[in-house]
Protein backbone atom coordinates (compact mmCIF):
# COMPACT_ATOMS: atom_id res chain seq x y z
CA UNK A 1 0.00 0.00 0.00
CA UNK A 2 0.83 3.47 0.13
CA UNK A 3 -0.79 7.20 0.32
CA UNK A 4 -3.21 5.25 2.86
CA UNK A 5 -4.36 5.86 6.55
CA UNK A 6 -3.42 2.43 8.26
CA UNK A 7 -4.78 1.42 11.41
CA UNK A 8 -3.62 -1.90 13.17
CA UNK A 9 -3.58 -2.91 16.79
CA UNK A 10 -2.00 -5.68 19.02
CA UNK A 11 -3.31 -6.86 22.13
CA UNK A 12 -0.86 -6.02 25.39
CA UNK A 13 -1.62 -9.48 27.02
CA UNK A 14 1.79 -10.63 27.10
CA UNK A 15 5.28 -10.82 25.07
CA UNK A 16 5.01 -10.65 21.30
CA UNK A 17 5.47 -13.57 19.70
CA UNK A 18 7.44 -14.54 16.65
CA UNK A 19 3.26 -15.17 14.77
CA UNK A 20 2.96 -11.34 15.81
CA UNK A 21 6.19 -9.90 14.38
CA UNK A 22 5.93 -12.41 10.49
CA UNK A 23 2.03 -11.52 10.35
CA UNK A 24 1.90 -7.81 12.12
CA UNK A 25 4.50 -5.88 13.35
CA UNK A 26 7.19 -6.58 10.48
CA UNK A 27 4.92 -5.07 7.99
CA UNK A 28 3.76 -2.28 10.42
CA UNK A 29 7.33 -1.45 10.45
CA UNK A 30 7.60 -1.44 6.43
CA UNK A 31 4.84 0.46 5.64
CA UNK A 32 5.24 3.30 7.54
CA UNK A 33 7.69 4.28 4.67
CA UNK A 34 4.74 4.98 2.77
CA UNK A 35 1.49 5.59 4.43
CA UNK A 36 0.24 7.37 7.60
CA UNK A 37 0.04 4.60 9.93
CA UNK A 38 -2.17 4.38 13.57
CA UNK A 39 -0.84 1.48 15.11
CA UNK A 40 -2.71 1.00 18.60
CA UNK A 41 -2.14 -1.50 21.91
CA UNK A 42 -5.83 -2.75 22.26
CA UNK A 43 -6.34 -3.20 26.33
CA UNK A 44 -9.74 -2.82 25.96
CA UNK A 45 -9.87 -6.06 23.78
CA UNK A 46 -7.33 -7.37 26.21
CA UNK A 47 -10.13 -7.00 29.15
CA UNK A 48 -12.62 -9.35 26.80
CA UNK A 49 -10.50 -12.14 29.09
CA UNK A 50 -9.72 -11.81 32.91
CA UNK A 51 -6.65 -9.51 32.87
CA UNK A 52 -4.96 -9.21 35.99
CA UNK A 53 -4.83 -5.25 36.23
CA UNK A 54 -1.01 -4.88 37.30
CA UNK A 55 -0.28 -6.82 34.79
CA UNK A 56 -2.09 -5.48 31.65
CA UNK A 57 -0.75 -2.09 32.69
CA UNK A 58 2.85 -3.63 32.45
CA UNK A 59 2.13 -5.68 29.50
CA UNK A 60 0.86 -2.25 27.53
CA UNK A 61 4.41 -0.54 28.59
CA UNK A 62 6.40 -4.05 27.49
CA UNK A 63 4.33 -4.17 24.19
CA UNK A 64 5.27 0.25 23.61
CA UNK A 65 8.96 -0.94 23.52
CA UNK A 66 8.92 -3.84 21.91
CA UNK A 67 7.09 -2.01 18.89
CA UNK A 68 9.73 0.76 19.29
CA UNK A 69 12.63 -1.49 19.49
CA UNK A 70 11.08 -3.09 16.49
CA UNK A 71 11.34 -0.08 14.57
CA UNK A 72 7.78 1.58 14.96
CA UNK A 73 8.36 5.69 14.58
CA UNK A 74 6.30 7.30 17.43
CA UNK A 75 7.03 10.52 15.70
CA UNK A 76 5.80 10.36 12.10
CA UNK A 77 3.56 7.84 12.96
CA UNK A 78 0.78 7.41 15.82
CA UNK A 79 1.13 4.82 18.96
CA UNK A 80 -0.98 4.64 21.54
CA UNK A 81 -3.18 2.62 24.04
CA UNK A 82 -7.09 2.44 23.17
CA UNK A 83 -8.64 3.29 26.52
CA UNK A 84 -6.32 6.39 26.28
CA UNK A 85 -9.12 7.41 23.03
CA UNK A 86 -12.53 7.45 24.20
CA UNK A 87 -13.70 7.86 19.96
CA UNK A 88 -13.39 3.89 20.30
CA UNK A 89 -15.88 2.87 22.77
CA UNK A 90 -18.37 5.56 21.56
CA UNK A 91 -18.35 4.42 18.09
CA UNK A 92 -18.32 0.79 19.34
CA UNK A 93 -21.64 0.95 21.13
CA UNK A 94 -23.23 2.22 17.81
CA UNK A 95 -21.95 -0.81 16.17
CA UNK A 96 -22.87 -2.81 18.40
CA UNK A 97 -26.78 -1.58 17.37
CA UNK A 98 -25.79 -1.76 13.83
CA UNK A 99 -24.20 -5.17 13.43
CA UNK A 100 -27.05 -8.07 14.05
CA UNK A 101 -26.71 -11.02 16.56
CA UNK A 102 -26.90 -13.47 13.40
CA UNK A 103 -23.64 -12.26 11.98
CA UNK A 104 -21.58 -12.12 15.61
CA UNK A 105 -22.94 -16.28 15.54
CA UNK A 106 -21.14 -16.56 12.28
CA UNK A 107 -17.73 -15.33 13.96
CA UNK A 108 -15.61 -18.41 13.99
CA UNK A 109 -12.83 -16.92 16.13
CA UNK A 110 -15.33 -16.74 18.66
CA UNK A 111 -16.35 -20.00 18.80
CA UNK A 112 -12.52 -20.85 18.76
CA UNK A 113 -11.82 -18.47 21.64
CA UNK A 114 -15.08 -19.72 23.94
CA UNK A 115 -14.71 -22.92 23.94
CA UNK A 116 -17.05 -25.60 25.72
CA UNK A 117 -19.01 -23.38 27.59
CA UNK A 118 -19.76 -20.44 25.29
CA UNK A 119 -22.23 -18.99 27.29
CA UNK A 120 -19.59 -18.40 30.52
CA UNK A 121 -17.60 -16.07 28.20
CA UNK A 122 -17.99 -12.05 28.51
CA UNK A 123 -20.50 -10.67 26.47
CA UNK A 124 -16.99 -8.29 25.16
CA UNK A 125 -15.64 -11.53 23.87
CA UNK A 126 -18.76 -11.79 21.75
CA UNK A 127 -19.10 -8.46 20.97
CA UNK A 128 -15.28 -7.72 20.11
CA UNK A 129 -15.20 -7.81 16.58
CA UNK A 130 -17.62 -4.63 16.74
CA UNK A 131 -14.78 -3.16 18.66
CA UNK A 132 -12.76 -4.15 16.06
CA UNK A 133 -14.81 -2.58 13.40
CA UNK A 134 -14.89 0.92 15.21
CA UNK A 135 -11.33 0.73 15.98
CA UNK A 136 -10.78 1.19 12.14
CA UNK A 137 -13.46 3.05 11.31
CA UNK A 138 -13.10 5.82 14.25
CA UNK A 139 -10.32 6.79 11.73
CA UNK A 140 -11.63 6.02 8.59
CA UNK A 141 -8.70 3.84 8.15
CA UNK A 142 -9.02 1.76 4.73
CA UNK A 143 -6.05 -0.03 4.49
CA UNK A 144 -5.71 -2.86 7.86
CA UNK A 145 -2.95 -5.02 7.68
CA UNK A 146 -3.01 -7.88 10.06
CA UNK A 147 -2.86 -11.96 10.03
CA UNK A 148 -4.42 -13.99 7.96
CA UNK A 149 -6.61 -14.85 11.43
CA UNK A 150 -8.67 -11.09 11.35
CA UNK A 151 -9.81 -11.94 8.09
CA UNK A 152 -13.34 -12.84 9.14
CA UNK A 153 -13.42 -9.87 11.41
CA UNK A 154 -12.41 -7.07 8.24
CA UNK A 155 -15.06 -8.52 6.11
CA UNK A 156 -17.53 -7.49 9.24
CA UNK A 157 -16.18 -4.42 9.42
CA UNK A 158 -17.06 -3.86 6.04
CA UNK A 159 -20.33 -5.15 6.31
CA UNK A 160 -20.87 -3.12 9.56
CA UNK A 161 -19.92 0.40 7.36
CA UNK A 162 -22.03 -0.95 4.83
CA UNK A 163 -25.55 -1.25 6.64
CA UNK A 164 -24.81 2.19 8.69
CA UNK A 165 -24.10 4.42 5.62
CA UNK A 166 -27.66 2.26 4.04
CA UNK A 167 -29.38 2.63 7.28
CA UNK A 168 -28.39 6.49 7.68
CA UNK A 169 -28.69 7.08 3.95
CA UNK A 170 -25.16 8.41 3.94
CA UNK A 171 -21.59 7.25 2.35
CA UNK A 172 -19.74 8.21 5.71
CA UNK A 173 -17.96 5.17 5.94
CA UNK A 174 -15.10 4.39 3.41
CA UNK A 175 -14.66 0.62 2.25
CA UNK A 176 -11.78 -1.06 4.27
CA UNK A 177 -9.38 -2.83 2.64
CA UNK A 178 -7.56 -6.01 4.28
CA UNK A 179 -4.02 -6.30 3.94
CA UNK A 180 -2.84 -9.69 4.60
CA UNK A 181 0.84 -10.26 4.05
CA UNK A 182 1.08 -12.69 1.63
CA UNK A 183 3.90 -14.89 3.03
CA UNK A 184 3.15 -16.84 5.95
CA UNK A 185 0.80 -14.85 7.32
CA UNK A 186 -0.25 -17.46 9.65
CA UNK A 187 2.47 -18.95 11.82
CA UNK A 188 1.37 -22.14 13.94
CA UNK A 189 2.59 -23.16 17.51
CA UNK A 190 5.37 -25.34 18.11
CA UNK A 191 4.35 -28.28 19.20
CA UNK A 192 1.05 -28.39 18.28
CA UNK A 193 0.56 -27.40 14.37
CA UNK A 194 -3.45 -27.28 13.63
CA UNK A 195 -3.48 -24.10 16.53
CA UNK A 196 -2.24 -20.97 15.62
CA UNK A 197 0.88 -19.60 17.76
CA UNK A 198 -0.51 -17.27 20.54
CA UNK A 199 -0.17 -15.16 23.47
CA UNK A 200 -2.68 -16.70 25.25
CA UNK A 201 -1.94 -20.36 24.82
CA UNK A 202 -0.99 -21.47 28.55
CA UNK A 203 2.36 -22.91 27.87
CA UNK A 204 5.00 -20.90 26.33
CA UNK A 205 7.09 -23.92 24.51
CA UNK A 206 4.55 -23.63 21.55
CA UNK A 207 5.70 -19.77 21.20
CA UNK A 208 8.66 -18.22 20.47
CA UNK A 209 8.95 -14.54 22.62
CA UNK A 210 10.58 -12.10 21.17
CA UNK A 211 11.94 -11.21 24.64
CA UNK A 212 13.37 -15.04 24.32
CA UNK A 213 16.91 -15.41 25.36
CA UNK A 214 19.09 -17.19 22.31
CA UNK A 215 18.76 -20.36 24.38
CA UNK A 216 15.76 -20.28 25.02
CA UNK A 217 15.15 -20.40 21.08
CA UNK A 218 17.54 -22.59 20.82
CA UNK A 219 15.51 -25.14 22.85
CA UNK A 220 12.34 -24.34 21.77
CA UNK A 221 13.04 -25.22 18.10
CA UNK A 222 14.82 -28.33 19.35
CA UNK A 223 11.61 -29.43 21.31
CA UNK A 224 9.62 -28.01 18.83
CA UNK A 225 7.13 -30.97 17.12
CA UNK A 226 8.48 -32.40 13.92
CA UNK A 227 8.41 -36.21 12.40
CA UNK A 228 10.45 -38.78 12.23
CA UNK A 229 10.93 -38.43 7.93
CA UNK A 230 13.56 -36.69 6.50
CA UNK A 231 12.54 -33.19 4.81
CA UNK A 232 11.14 -33.42 1.40
CA UNK A 233 12.88 -31.98 -1.75
CA UNK A 234 9.12 -30.30 -3.22
CA UNK A 235 6.56 -28.25 -1.37
CA UNK A 236 3.71 -31.41 -1.94
CA UNK A 237 5.64 -32.96 0.63
CA UNK A 238 4.55 -30.85 2.94
CA UNK A 239 1.13 -31.20 2.72
CA UNK A 240 0.17 -33.47 5.21
CA UNK A 241 2.63 -32.64 7.77
CA UNK A 242 1.53 -29.65 9.64
CA UNK A 243 4.08 -29.44 11.97
CA UNK A 244 7.05 -29.53 9.55
CA UNK A 245 5.30 -27.40 6.89
CA UNK A 246 5.18 -24.68 9.66
CA UNK A 247 9.11 -24.80 10.26
CA UNK A 248 10.00 -24.80 6.94
CA UNK A 249 7.58 -21.46 6.01
CA UNK A 250 9.05 -19.26 9.34
CA UNK A 251 12.31 -20.26 7.90
CA UNK A 252 11.61 -19.51 4.39
CA UNK A 253 9.95 -15.35 5.45
CA UNK A 254 13.20 -15.19 7.71
CA UNK A 255 15.45 -15.83 4.85
CA UNK A 256 13.28 -14.48 2.03
CA UNK A 257 13.70 -17.47 0.01
CA UNK A 258 10.65 -19.78 -1.49
CA UNK A 259 9.92 -22.75 0.37
CA UNK A 260 11.15 -24.47 -2.89
CA UNK A 261 14.50 -22.72 -2.36
CA UNK A 262 14.52 -23.95 1.33
CA UNK A 263 13.82 -27.48 0.44
CA UNK A 264 16.42 -27.51 -2.24
CA UNK A 265 18.66 -26.82 0.81
CA UNK A 266 17.69 -29.15 2.85
CA UNK A 267 15.26 -31.43 1.52
CA UNK A 268 16.40 -35.17 2.18
CA UNK A 269 18.31 -34.04 5.43
CA UNK A 270 16.84 -35.10 9.07
CA UNK A 271 15.46 -31.90 11.00
CA UNK A 272 18.03 -31.63 13.66
CA UNK A 273 20.74 -29.54 10.47
CA UNK A 274 17.49 -27.61 9.48
CA UNK A 275 16.42 -27.49 12.93
CA UNK A 276 19.69 -25.94 14.20
CA UNK A 277 19.87 -23.32 11.35
CA UNK A 278 16.29 -22.36 11.65
CA UNK A 279 17.24 -21.49 15.38
CA UNK A 280 20.19 -19.49 14.04
CA UNK A 281 18.15 -16.98 11.68
CA UNK A 282 15.82 -16.66 14.39
CA UNK A 283 18.30 -15.37 16.93
CA UNK A 284 19.77 -13.24 14.05
CA UNK A 285 16.43 -11.64 13.71
CA UNK A 286 14.98 -11.65 17.61
CA UNK A 287 18.20 -10.80 19.78
CA UNK A 288 18.60 -7.02 18.53
CA UNK A 289 14.55 -6.52 19.68
CA UNK A 290 15.35 -8.11 22.52
CA UNK A 291 18.02 -6.20 23.75
CA UNK A 292 16.88 -2.52 22.48
CA UNK A 293 13.70 -3.59 24.39
CA UNK A 294 15.33 -4.18 27.55
CA UNK A 295 16.82 -0.83 27.59
CA UNK A 296 13.81 1.13 26.61
CA UNK A 297 12.21 -0.55 29.86
CA UNK A 298 14.90 1.16 31.67
CA UNK A 299 12.87 4.03 31.59
CA UNK A 300 9.11 3.63 31.80
CA UNK A 301 8.40 7.60 32.70
CA UNK A 302 9.66 7.69 28.55
CA UNK A 303 7.33 4.80 27.45
CA UNK A 304 4.43 6.75 29.46
CA UNK A 305 5.01 10.14 27.39
CA UNK A 306 5.44 8.35 24.06
CA UNK A 307 1.53 6.94 24.72
CA UNK A 308 -0.18 9.75 25.97
CA UNK A 309 1.28 12.06 23.32
CA UNK A 310 -0.23 9.04 20.49
CA UNK A 311 -3.12 8.99 21.98
CA UNK A 312 -3.45 13.05 21.45
CA UNK A 313 -2.87 12.71 18.34
CA UNK A 314 -5.39 9.58 18.01
CA UNK A 315 -8.06 12.21 19.51
CA UNK A 316 -7.32 14.90 17.13
CA UNK A 317 -8.46 12.35 14.41
CA UNK A 318 -10.92 10.13 15.60
CA UNK A 319 -12.79 12.51 17.93
CA UNK A 320 -14.40 14.39 15.17
CA UNK A 321 -15.19 11.89 12.72
CA UNK A 322 -16.89 10.02 16.30
CA UNK A 323 -18.88 12.96 16.70
CA UNK A 324 -19.96 13.14 13.08
CA UNK A 325 -21.21 9.46 13.25
CA UNK A 326 -23.11 10.28 16.71
CA UNK A 327 -24.86 13.58 14.75
CA UNK A 328 -26.08 11.12 11.93
CA UNK A 329 -27.92 8.46 14.25
CA UNK A 330 -29.21 11.20 15.83
CA UNK A 331 -27.47 12.23 18.95
P1 LIG B 1 -2.64 -13.10 19.92
O1 LIG B 1 -3.67 -13.94 19.22
O2 LIG B 1 -1.33 -13.79 20.03
O3 LIG B 1 -3.12 -12.55 21.23
P2 LIG B 1 -3.22 -10.53 18.79
O4 LIG B 1 -4.67 -10.85 18.79
O5 LIG B 1 -2.73 -9.50 19.73
O6 LIG B 1 -2.37 -11.87 18.99
O7 LIG B 1 -2.82 -10.14 17.32
C1 LIG B 1 -1.92 -9.12 16.95
C2 LIG B 1 -1.60 -9.22 15.48
O8 LIG B 1 -0.80 -10.38 15.26
C3 LIG B 1 -2.84 -9.40 14.59
O9 LIG B 1 -2.60 -8.68 13.37
C4 LIG B 1 -2.87 -10.85 14.30
O10 LIG B 1 -3.47 -11.14 13.06
C5 LIG B 1 -1.40 -11.22 14.29
N1 LIG B 1 -1.20 -12.60 14.71
C6 LIG B 1 -1.50 -13.14 15.92
N2 LIG B 1 -1.16 -14.43 15.98
C7 LIG B 1 -0.62 -14.73 14.76
C8 LIG B 1 -0.07 -15.91 14.19
N3 LIG B 1 0.03 -17.04 14.89
N4 LIG B 1 0.38 -15.85 12.93
C9 LIG B 1 0.32 -14.71 12.23
N5 LIG B 1 -0.18 -13.57 12.70
C10 LIG B 1 -0.65 -13.56 13.95
NA1 LIG C 1 -5.78 -12.74 18.37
Amino acid sequence: PSGKRVFSGIQPTGIPHLGNYLGAIQYWVDIQQDNECIYCLVDMHALTVWQEPVSLRKQTLEQTAVLLAAGIDPNKHILFNQSAVSAHARLAWIFNCVARIGWMNRMTQFKDKAGKNREANSVGLYVYPNLMAADILAYKATCVPVGEDQRQHLELTNDIAQKFNHDYKTGFFPVVEGFIPKTSARVMNLRDGSKKMSKSDPSEQGRIELLDEDDVITNKIKRAKSDSEPLPSEQEGLSHRLEALNLVSIYSVLAKQSVEQVLQDFGGKGFSPFKSALSDLLIQKIAPIREETKKMLADKQHLQTILKQGAEKASAIADPIVSEAEYIVGF
